[in-house]
């Protein structure tokens, strides 16, 4: 049976959780502040909306709620969590953010630390904590994906400003003697075509006395070269997902559902197409919250679940893929 050469200790999948903050961004209100519109935005992206942290609410905030709603349920109590990992690229602090999560959700007997892979962060942080499970130490795992993109968008690039929003997902998966229903991944980065995407550090030089200089940490806003992210989304991401179908002997008519990084509703469209999956199992809310980098594939799920078009059994193949360069693909079984 496809998926059932399972050796020792497997994944399952036991709940998931999202949050996104109230304030609601339009294409018309974004039309206030650059030259652009509704029609073109909707036409080359597939975004309406996307939501924007308060001024007080951090990432830390937003994983926390989606962690706990993830935890819920799960029906695990705070203490019978081992491990947190919390995928961001805009921590509130630079030394860890995880731990902050850990602590408002009381879960003290787990380990916190945060991963930094872009919008292919979740991805990464979910075979990162499937590593610790199957290694026998570690049962119950919450892994995050937040991200408040919206303070580091340079609200004047009409290029970059139009796709990003904030958010927070999770998931809560364990490890099973009896199954395992993470049956494959593959995982890439190409740090020779970085420059693409960033967030740089502004390298601002300070000076501590005459003699000794130091750099500032401060950081820019996004620059991106948009054409350049969408032919190697729309080139590397079918082949990785082809490769991870042969790899666990699936094909794309065994997939239920397909879960992309949420970029682009042209990337999504032009990747189903090369891997001639039906639009009807490619799931999205793009539409309505843009791209929030680590947290596009749990909140996906998060709603998706929720609303019971996904059920526990399906298959489902998800992908992420974004700045470093940095992409990759995972396939699983719900439940
Ligand atoms: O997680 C990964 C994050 N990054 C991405 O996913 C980015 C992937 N790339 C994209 O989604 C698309 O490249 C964009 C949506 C960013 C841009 O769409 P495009 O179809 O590649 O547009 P373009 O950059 O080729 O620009 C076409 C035209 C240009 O005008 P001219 O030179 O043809 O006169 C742009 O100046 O559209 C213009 N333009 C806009 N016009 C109205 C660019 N942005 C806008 C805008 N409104 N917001």
């Amino acid at each position: 049976m496809k998926g059932s050469n399972f050796a020792s200790i497997g994944i399952t999948f036991k709940g998931c959780g999202s949050y996104l903050p109230a304030q609601v961004l339009s294409n018309e209100k974004i039309s206030q502040i650059v030259e652009t519109n509704d029609e073109w935005i909707k036409t080359r992206t597939g975004i309406s909306n996307r939501r924007i942290a308060e001024i007080d609410e951090n990432v830390s905030d937003m994983g926390f709620k989606a962690a706990l709603s993830a935890m819920d349920m799960a029906n695990w109590a705070s203490e019978s969590v081992d491990l947190i990992i919390l995928a961001t690229s805009t921590p509130n602090d630079l030394f860890g953010s995880a731990p902050m999560i850990q602590a408002k959700l009381r879960a003290k007997n787990a380990l916190a630390f945060d991963l930094t892979a872009a919008c292919s962060g979740f991805l990464f942080a979910l075979i990162t904590a499937s590593q610790y499970l199957t290694s026998g130490k570690y049962k119950r795992a919450l892994v995050i994906g937040s991200d408040q993109l919206s303070s580091y968008v340079d609200w004047q690039d009409r290029g970059s400003c139009i796709l990003f929003g904030d958010g927070a997902g999770a998931l809560a998966i364990e490890a099973s003697h009896d199954q395992s229903n993470l049956f494959g991944f593959n995982l890439r980065t190409d740090g020779e075509r970085g420059s693409f995407l960033n967030l740089y550090n502004k390298n601002l030089n300070g000076k501590i006395i005459d003699q000794i200089k130091f750099r500032k940490g401060e950081f820019s806003n996004i620059s991106m070269n948009g054409q350049e992210v969408y032919k190697f989304a729309v080139r590397e991401v079918p082949i990785i997902i082809s490769d991870l179908l042969k790899k666990t002997d699936f094909d794309s008519a065994d997939v239920d559902w397909l879960i992309l990084h949420q970029a682009n509703q042209r990337i999504l469209d032009a990747v189903g197409e090369r891997l001639k999956i039906n639009k009807d199992k490619i799931l999205t809310n793009l539409n309505k919250y843009g791209n929030t980098s680590a947290a596009t594939i749990p909140l996906v799920l998060d709603e998706f679940i929720r609303n019971q078009k996904i059920k526990k059994n399906d298959i489902i193949l998800t992908s992420g893929f974004g700045a470093g360069l940095s992409w990759g693909a995972a396939l699983l079984k719900w439940g």
